[in-house]
């Protein structure tokens, strides 16, 4: 276990009362990606600062995170969750309910932690602020899309960049801001935050579909379950024939289907159309504005490498 990790399991241990805290030590202690710490670090990095000083506010994206993950996992019904229950599962919704509020003051409270001066503390609050109320935004657009029957691609990659990628694009700020890199540079990885951001979220709805629930962690065809107006949807149903745009509609307009049976034939009308690849070529097409976004950062191309090759393992990841 890293020293990271290590810190996360400290953070709720032995508080009370346990039905609040709990589920915090148990979300924490799971093994996920850590992305969005590891991206706060290596912009910090970028510009000199050593892992250990950005820690604090590291952590506190990761728990930010970590709290979208339980409500998220309520709203989208979700019983499993990086190979275990989900909180509400687990415990039950109102516990779920406060303790991802908790986990998210908690988040703030992390951050404040920081060392470094008042002006890059509020810089970096607000910056964490905003970007906590615009994945709120991108979530409400996620549900509304649920039971909306006009969803057009770019409503989709809107909803996307607020539910996923700003959340990368702020850690990457975050450090920056924290390591006092020019305006210029700050914004440059902001940009490619939301471009792999926008990537990551278009691999997560391929898995969502395409994967082996062993090694993703979550149940498979999810998405098609709840509705979802993923890409894969919008495309399958701008491509479709008249036979396969009614039936996708059909199965779109209720949850009330027989799961496995609605994912299979959904699944299959998908494979008809191609729609996996064509997600793929997006996605690809997001991954290489995110490279360029990183070659205007003005440090030396060695530097950088780090960053480029999670560019291309997020979008190669099978979990
Ligand atoms: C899941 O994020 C939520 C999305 C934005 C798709 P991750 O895939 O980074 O989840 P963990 O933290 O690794 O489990
Ligand atoms: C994730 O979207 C967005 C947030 C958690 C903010 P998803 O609903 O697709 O994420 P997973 O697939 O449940 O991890
Ligand atoms: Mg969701
Ligand atoms: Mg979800
Ligand atoms: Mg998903």
């Amino acid at each position: 276990m890293n020293s990271l990790d290590i810190y996360f399991q400290s953070i709720a241990k032995e508080c009370e009362p346990s039905n609040l805290y709990n589920p915090i030590n148990y979300i924490l202690s799971q093994d996920g990606k850590r992305i969005r710490p590891r991206l706060v670090i290596l912009a910090a990095e970028l510009f000199g600062i050593h892992p250990e000083e950005v820690k604090h506010v590291a952590t506190a994206f990761e728990m930010l995170h970590n709290f979208t993950l339980i409500h998220d996992d309520i709203m989208d019904q979700a019983p499993l969750r990086r190979g275990l229950p989900t909180v509400y599962k687990k415990w039950n919704s109102n516990i779920a309910i406060l303790s991802g509020d908790a986990l998210a003051i908690m988040a703030l409270q992390e951050l404040l932690k920081a060392p470094c001066d008042d002006a890059t503390k509020i810089k970096i609050s607000d910056l964490f602020a905003r970007t906590s109320l615009e994945i709120c935004e991108g979530q409400q657009y996620d549900l509304d899309f649920e039971t909306m029957e006009e969803v057009c691609i770019e409503d989709y990659i809107k909803m996307i960049r607020l539910k996923t990628a700003v959340m990368l694009a702020g850690c990457l700020k975050s450090g920056a801001i924290f390591a006092h890199a020019s305006k210029k540079d700050q914004q440059a990885l902001y940009d490619y935050g939301i471009n792999i951001g926008i990537a990551f979220q278009l691999k997560d709805d391929i898995l969502d579909l395409y994967s082996d629930t062993q090694v993703f962690g979550k149940i498979t065809g999810g998405d098609i379950k709840e509705n979802k107006k993923t890409f894969l949807y919008l495309t399958a149903l701008k491509e479709a024939n008249e036979q396969q745009h009614s039936d996708l509609t059909h199965y779109f307009s209720s949850t009330d289907f027989d799961d496995a049976q609605k994912i299979q034939e959904v699944k299959k009308i998908y494979e008809a159309i191609g729609v996996k690849e064509k997600t793929e070529i997006l996605m690809n097409q997001y991954v290489q504005e995110a490279c360029r976004c990183l070659d205007a950062v003005s440090v030396t191309e060695d530097k950088k490498g780090k960053l480029y090759e999670l560019a291309n393992a997020l979008v190669s990841r099978d979990k």
